[in-house]
């Protein structure tokens, strides 16, 4: 069923669990990360990025991820990721997406609080759910440009109360597209912006997390992890030795079948971290 991300981090946030965000492309992940949460019954979140939205525009990727969610036995979210200005975010919701993410990361304080106001406005008037950030997750690779700054505790309280999002991501150690599980997670600050902020935290870059860190996270107040890096190696790299051990295949739809099952496999791994396996 196709639900909102407000009511998921709520319960997520007050839980010993977190709901992982999972990055999507296509239909082929988006299908494999829904059977994963079906078999652990677990809610879960199909994130799209820019670079999915090239690819595949609103018009045709939004009705497809609606479905999927839709026929799903388990709460799906629709969620737009990392969104950079008003009328981006604005095509999301027009066209059916059920939480968005304005990304202000970059802007200073004060106009980040002023951006992310206007869309916490347009966003409540069709009933979207809304995630924000402050402080910056910078990303692996220094040529994307993008500054990386630890979240200041009194900052986020600020924001948090400025704008009335409901999920704030914070920076604490991760960093975007990291190919290993090299994160340094600083649970200190984590904890002084626990003590400061009622509203559920998001980690992004969370595919850099170590194994016992993301089982730690999952008890925290951290209510949504964002994973993108893990599914897309997951997919590609299962899919080039697919090509490579068949030679003669031809067929896309046999050449998915394993890299589906890798990104469904990779998914079970992380619910299970975050507090959402079978025997949680
Ligand atoms: O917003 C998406 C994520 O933060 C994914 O990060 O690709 O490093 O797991 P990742
Ligand atoms: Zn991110």
């Amino acid at each position: 069923m196709l639900v909102h991300l407000k009511e998921l981090v709520q319960e997520a946030s007050r839980s010993d669990y977190a709901v992982p965000a999972f990055n999507v492309f296509g239909y082929e992940d988006a299908v494999a990360v829904v059977r994963a949460a079906e078999e652990v019954e677990a809610p879960v979140i199909l994130a799209t990025n820019l670079a999915a939205v090239n690819h595949m525009p609103f018009p045709f990727i939004a009705p497809v991820l609606i479905e999927v969610a839709k026929a799903a036995n388990v709460p799906v979210c629709l969620h737009l990721d990392h969104g950079k200005d008003y009328d981006y975010v604005a095509a999301a919701i027009a066209h059916g997406y059920t939480s968005v993410m304005f990304d202000g990361s970059q802007l200073p304080l004060e106009e980040n609080i002023r951006q992310t106001k206007a869309i916490v406005k347009m966003a409540a008037e069709h009933g979207v759910s809304t995630e924000a950030e402050i402080g910056s997750v910078g990303y692996s690779d220094p040529a994307m440009g993008m500054k990386h700054a630890y979240s200041d505790p009194e900052e986020v309280r600020i924001f948090v109360e400025e704008t009335g999002i409901d999920a704030v991501a914070v920076s604490i150690g991760t960093v975007h597209r990291m190919e290993e599980q090299g994160a340094d997670i600083d649970f200190g600050l984590l904890h002084q912006i626990e003590a400061r902020v009622p509203t559920p935290l998001v980690l992004h870059g969370s595919t850099g997390v170590r194994d016992d860190d993301l089982r730690r996270l999952a008890t925290s107040r951290i209510a949504k992890v964002n994973i993108g890096t893990a599914l897309r190696m997951a997919f590609g790299k299962t899919l080039r030795s697919e090509v490579a051990e068949n030679p003669d295949q031809f067929d896309r739809i046999q050449l998915f079948q394993q890299p589906m099952e890798a990104v469904k496999q990779t998914a079970l791994q992380k619910f299970s971290l975050l507090g959402l396996g079978r025997n949680a």
